[in-house]
């Protein structure tokens, strides 16, 4: 017997919070776990200009037949522009496209790309990073490692450390940056300081992977992209893993692309073939439906202002509720960091490392039903007017206050 002697996988750190959470039947139970914005009701919606193209799918599509394995040409290349903006990269040759299923799919396919053709390499990531990172590149058979970031202390980035790290990192090998919205800490760099982290990871010859799943989230999809901007700019070769997952709402979708810039056109047209051999050999060709509607949705002028309208009501609303939520800790005299809860208002995405505890948290779970990732980290795009004195009311207790 094969099964017999399996042993039982630990739940997902982020998942399989959701599948507590599931399982929950307090009826005044409050997801905060995993990144998924909720609007003001608590819902999930689908944007309105998601709806406008499905519609005009359902009229205009003709057929299911499967798509190329690097996904459609027109996807690709919406992809290229929103992220860099730069028709010369984009026409240079030395920029390569494949769309993928989420930002995960992105991530794996990177991780089988590098082992396939750098296998002796090892992908530092920031400490702390997403919680799935790790497993993603060592089931790609890769060798992890990680880099300074945070500053717990301080509840900020700890530049100096992080660049000292960059300096001692070997040649060729690869760096998981965050574009932006950095997940879990929120804290991102500002734009003198990606300079700064282009600079050293030119000089030091690092390969960069660039995780962008929240492009919007933070200042606005110009903005966002500074980061991703500046590197290109001054490195030869990096890569980005991009999602659609947050700034379109298709979760459920799984629509993301992995770009790739080589140095010459040559050594992207090895890689990108390269690439489809990796694909093919995993799930063959991307789901379509998600790439579809993106493509209608930035191929439509008026669609595509009102999806830049959407994508900034999302932010709107984050932003308020960190206020909300800073405001409420105040008043019950809480303060999440020596120097108070201002911390909140200046992190950027969906999710604020609060600074609690693990116990804390266990905690909020136990006792209240609020679930939160186990490193503190809370998505606050969960919140809203009804439930954040509730919250602040059990984070006031389980922190003594
Ligand atoms: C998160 O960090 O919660 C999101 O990126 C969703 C996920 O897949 O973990």
């Amino acid at each position: 017997m094969i099964f017999d002697n399996v042993q039982t996988a630990p739940p997902d750190a982020i998942l399989g919070l959701t599948e507590a959470f599931n399982a929950d039947t307090n009826p005044a139970k409050v997801n905060l776990s995993v990144g998924v914005y909720q609007d003001a009701e608590g819902k999930t919606p689908i944007l309105e200009t998601v709806r406008e193209a499905e519609k005009h799918l359902l009229q205009s599509e003709s057929s299911k037949s499967y798509r190329p394995i690097p996904g459609d040409a027109a996807y690709t290349r919406a992809v290229q522009e929103l992220i860099f903006d730069d028709p010369s990269l984009a026409d240079s040759g030395r920029l390569v496209t494949a769309h993928t299923p989420g930002g995960t799919g992105a991530l794996r396919v990177a991780g089988d790309l590098l082992s396939r053709i750098h296998g002796q390499v090892t992908i530092h990531v920031s400490d702390p990073t997403w919680a799935n990172h790790d497993a993603v590149f060592r089931a790609a058979g890769l060798t992890t490692a990680t880099y300074p970031y945070y500053n717990a202390a301080a509840f900020g980035l700890d530049f100096d450390a992080m660049i000292a790290a960059l300096e001692k990192i070997p040649a060729g090998d690869v760096v998981v940056l965050h574009a932006c919205c950095h997940n879990p800490t929120g804290a991102d760099p500002t734009p003198e300081q990606w300079e700064q982290i282009a600079r050293t990871v030119a000089e030091r010859q690092l390969v960069p992977l660039v995780d962008f799943a929240y492009q919007g989230f933070a200042e606005g999809l110009e903005p966002d992209a500074l980061g991703v901007r500046t590197l290109a700019r001054h490195v030869p070769e990096m890569l980005v893993a991009s999602s659609f997952s947050k700034n379109f709402g298709l979760y459920n979708e799984r629509t993301g692309a992995l770009s790739i810039v080589a140095a010459t056109p040559a050594a992207a047209d090895a890689v990108f073939s390269q690439l489809k051999t990796v694909i093919r050999a995993n799930y063959s060709n991307p789901p379509a439906h998600g790439g579809s509607i993106v493509t209608t949705i930035l191929g439509d002028d008026g669609l595509r202002r009102q999806w830049e309208q959407e994508v900034a009501a999302m932010r709107d609303r984050i932003n308020g509720i960190r206020q909300t939520f800073a405001r409420a800790l105040d008043e019950r005299g809480v303060n999440l960091s020596p120097k108070g809860n201002d911390f909140i208002t200046r992190q950027n995405g969906m999710f604020s490392f609060s600074g609690l505890s693990r116990d804390q948290v266990e905690r909020l779970r136990r006792e209240d039903s609020i679930y939160i990732v186990g490193s503190g980290r809370i998505n606050v795009a969960g919140m809203n007017e009804q439930n954040v004195p509730v919250i602040c009311d059990a984070i006031r207790k389980v922190t003594g206050s």
